[in-house]
């Protein structure tokens, strides 16, 4: 069967995500963020997470060369965060808006929960490299608040 590239896509989109933002500081780089929405779960134990990056970002490089980064985890009321890092070329981090965390990486502030990881593996995945985290550090927003739902092109609120 041969795909349609249009259809395929909207039937991808049909899976309901949260919102995230990598961020990172390798060294001579400004503290980074790019959002994403293919982070998953993979592993309790060892703790493992994996997100995937276009091989045609400009984020692409940064990447290939850091060897850790955190996943901030976005609210509902965060929406302008997750377009922020979106934008091509605009992945500076607001000054104020983040933090150094324990493993020293760089972590936002105000993000529901962030997990700081050290990259395990890195898999090609077609057009995209899949990078696997191992957790090292992990914090939990205080709060109880509702993720930012990405579904359909669309954000959504979880209702
Ligand atoms: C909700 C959302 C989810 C996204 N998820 C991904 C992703 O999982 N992987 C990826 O490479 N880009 C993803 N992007 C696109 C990047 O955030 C970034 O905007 C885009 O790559 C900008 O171009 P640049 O990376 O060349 O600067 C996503 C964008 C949005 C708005």
């Amino acid at each position: 069967m041969s795909l349609d590239p249009r259809e395929f896509r909207n039937a991808l989109g049909r899976f309901a995500t949260g919102v995230c933002v990598i961020t990172t500081n390798p060294e001579g780089v400004t503290p980074f963020g790019m959002t994403v929405n293919s982070f998953a779960s993979v592993s309790l134990d060892p703790a493992l997470i994996l997100w995937s990056i276009q091989k045609d970002s400009d984020c692409f490089e940064t990447f290939k060369t850091a060897d850790k980064f955190a996943v901030n985890i976005l609210a509902d009321d965060q929406q302008d965060i997750s377009n922020l890092y979106a934008k091509k070329g605009e992945h500076d981090l607001t000054e104020g808006t983040f933090r150094q965390g324990s493993s020293g990486v760089v972590v936002l502030k105000e993000a529901m929960s962030s997990f700081e990881c050290t990259i395990d593996a890195r898999h090609d995945g077609g057009d995209h490299v899949i990078i696997v985290g191992r957790v090292q550090e992990m914090t939990n927003h205080p709060a109880e608040r509702n993720p930012l739902v990405f579904f359909s092109g669309k954000y959504r609120e979880l209702k």
